[in-house]
């Protein structure tokens, strides 16, 4: 009778632990929760891509839990193409410096940019940042960055963090 209710409690402790882990998670990270489970659902077909870019982002929520030094490193994925200083060379890419809130293909001629870039139009603010940098060529059709993408919407925040404060004039960070 005593090992039965021992038996019993550890299995109750068990799956409690299970569960509040569970309930956890997705309060942490609702939309990494969501996209987990998008894609479980969705695995052999095309759709998972899909249903991701389906999520809105809370793009202010995420700047505001954003770590500099953690975008510092997420950069490394850039430094083949990218030189990120203040008057530094450009590689692969154009250089970097002052690129948050600045227009589109921000060197003008000294670049020698893809037409697609030069039409896509408009700025650099946080929107299209989050856009381009999680799916490239999904934001700008014809491009000629070679970047597969990042999908960790906070790991762009962190990237973006640290963009951001490589200007004379940080622009404000978003609501
Ligand atoms: C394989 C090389 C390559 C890698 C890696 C790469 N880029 Fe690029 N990037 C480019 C090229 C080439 C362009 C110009 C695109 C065009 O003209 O179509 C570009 C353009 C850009 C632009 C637009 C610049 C402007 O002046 O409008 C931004 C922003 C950018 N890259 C950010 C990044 C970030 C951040 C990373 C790292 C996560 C990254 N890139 C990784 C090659 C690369």
């Amino acid at each position: 009778m005593e090992l039965n209710k021992i038996a019993a409690s550890i299995l109750f402790s068990g799956l409690l632990i299970m569960i509040v882990s569970n309930v956890v998670d997705m309060l942490y990270s609702p939309e990494e929760y969501k996209i987990e489970h998008q894609t479980i659902v969705a695995v052999g077909s095309n759709e998972p891509q899909q249903k991701i870019e389906q999520v809105a982002l809370d793009i202010g929520a995420l700047m505001q839990n954003a770590s500099f030094e953690k975008g510092k490193f997420a950069a490394k994925k850039c430094i083949a193409c990218h030189s990120f200083e203040k008057g530094g060379a450009n590689k692969v890419g154009p250089n970097l410096w002052n690129i948050v809130g600045n227009k589109k293909a921000h060197l003008g001629n000294s670049f020698n940019y893809s037409k697609a870039v030069l039409e896509k139009g408009g700025k650099w603010g946080y929107e299209e940042l989050f856009a381009f940098l999680r799916n490239p060529k999904a934001y700008i059709k014809g491009t000629r960055m070679a970047f597969a993408g990042i999908s960790n919407p906070q790991e762009v925040a962190d990237l973006v963090s640290y963009l951001r404060q490589l200007s004379d004039n940080p622009v404000a960070l978003p609501k």
